[in-house]
């Protein structure tokens, strides 16, 4: 392997960046050239590839999103798509890639490596944190410290009214986001995806904070539960307690930018390494993550499959603390 391509693809998420940097500067560190690939696959498809060094990832660390733009690109799906993406990394010379995002980034390296036996490794990049094979994904940590701090203020405008707030935070279809921001929070109840009856256990713990005479009722909203939209659990707190005033807050995409955390940072900054490091030691077609601390190494096949398991131990600690 001699030159090595980088690309971003999917929704992005802070830390991004410091993944860049670690993969252009490890590359060159080992004596190898490295090229930036904008726009994620669409990008690969349009040939819009330039070379990177040192200098051009200064200053990148601390910057939320991803110098290299990103896509969700439905070309790459075809199989023409991802012919002419071969010829373009074919005429640049580019004979290994590094790809950086979540399910849909890895499936299309899945189906491109399969198609032309071309080296690829991937870095988990999503704040949604639904990827199997890691810990915890790059831009995850970031968006968690968002979400406590718009409900850090929030909580100060609701104490002072005694009103209700319903906060929707993002994840998809996972409540990883929702679950540890709320036991961070300190949030009364989340109603998160994985949940079968969140409605019960909402009013029983908003019942529950009553009688203790709690005036805290945060309750947060992971965006793809199965109660409905926000608006819908409004209406049904509302018709079942018409005595509290209740407020929506939607944070959106808030969420995904900003200066990554510590801990996005040294995480992007590791795995950058490591997508170097295992290219050269012969490694390909896998998604690197941390588990416990330690490298761990899965193939694309099976980091699709397999569903990241939310940590159900954090809604029984919420529960305990909501009192
Ligand atoms: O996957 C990251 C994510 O922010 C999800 O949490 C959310 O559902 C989705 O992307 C939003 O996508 P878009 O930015 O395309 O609206």
């Amino acid at each position: 392997i001699n030159s090595i391509g980088v690309l971003t693809s999917g929704g992005d998420a802070p830390g991004m960046n410091a993944a860049i940097r670690a993969v252009v500067r490890a590359g060159n560190h080992y004596g190898k050239r490295v090229f930036g690939i904008y726009e994620g696959y669409q990008g690969l498809i349009e040939n819009q590839i330039l070379e990177l060094n040192a200098r051009s990832v200064k200053g990148i660390l601390n910057r939320g999103g991803t110098i290299l733009k990103s896509s969700r690109s439905e070309e790459f799906k075809t199989k023409e798509g991802r012919k002419r993406a071969y010829e373009n990394l074919q005429a640049h010379g580019i004979d290994a890639l590094v790809l950086i995002g979540g399910n849909g980034t890895f499936t299309g390296g899945m189906y491109f490596s399969e198609e032309f036996d071309f080296p690829l490794m991937g870095l988990p990049g999503t704040i949604d944190n639904d990827l199997a094979g890691t810990d915890f994904t790059i831009g995850f940590d970031t968006a968690c410290n968002v979400v406590i701090e718009c409900v850090d203020r929030i909580r100060d405008t609701a104490e002072s009214h005694n009103r209700l707030f319903l906060v929707e935070v993002m994840g998809r279809d996972s409540g990883f986001i929702g679950l540890r921001a709320g036991v961070a929070s300190g949030a009364v109840d989340v109603i998160f995806p994985e949940e079968e009856n969140p409605m019960i256990d909402l009013f029983a713990e908003l019942e529950r904070g009553a009688s203790n005479n709690k005036t805290n009722r945060i309750i947060l909203v992971s965006e793809g539960n199965k109660m409905g939209s926000i608006q819908e659990i409004a209406a049904a707190v509302k018709e079942r307690y018409p005595q509290w005033e209740s407020k929506i807050t939607i944070l959106g995409h808030l969420q995904r930018g900003g200066s990554p955390t510590c801990t996005d940072r040294v995480l992007a900054s590791r795995l950058g390494v490591a997508a170097i490091e295992s290219l050269l030691d012969g490694r390909r077609g896998e998604a690197i993550g941390i588990v416990n601390n330690q490298l761990a190494y899965m193939p694309f096949e099976e980091a699709i499959r397999s569903k990241a398991k939310l940590d159900m131990e954090l809604n029984r600690i919420l529960k305990i603390l909501a009192s």
